[in-house]
């Protein structure tokens, strides 16, 4: 363990200095034609929804929300992605309808662990079955 590591395991100050990210993927529930997206798609209704919600959330400076185009998981749509530096990184999909509270209360949950770390208990009801990937940390 590096002398780094430790710093940023046991000085809660330090966790506001990780780069965090919400990554919210604005192709998923598209449908196309002839190439083209018809309309707002469902990722892009996610993205709106957690946008606006966010305005009035703690973290909106600490915890940006990136929209991205595809995380190919595009069978289990809308999905969307916790990333930190030294944390574990969440997938997690089937997100349907307004699910913005929960991505915002679960990326508060992740917010505040040191490694990231989500049990499925402590996760909000929309966040419990789809979980697609748990990556470790670098
Ligand atoms: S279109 Fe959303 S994960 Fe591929």
């Amino acid at each position: 363990m590096t002398a780094a590591h430790t710093e940023i395991t046991t000085n809660s100050s330090a966790v506001a200095s990780h780069t965090h990210t919400l990554f919210v993927c604005q192709t998923c529930a598209s449908v196309w034609q002839d190439g083209k997206r018809i309309g707002e798609s469902g990722g892009q209704k996610l993205l709106h929804q957690i946008q606006q919600l966010a305005q009035d959330w703690e973290l909106r400076d600490e915890f940006p929300i990136q929209a991205v185009e595809c995380m190919s998981a595009c069978n289990r749509s809308c999905v969307v992605a916790f990333v930190a530096k030294g944390k574990l990184t969440y997938l997690f999909g089937d997100l349907a309808g307004d699910s913005s509270a929960a991505v915002l209360e679960c990326a508060s949950q992740y917010y505040a662990k040191t490694d990231g770390l989500l049990p499925w208990s402590e996760r909000p009801e929309p966040l419990k079955k789809g979980i697609l990937a748990k990556i470790p940390p670098l």
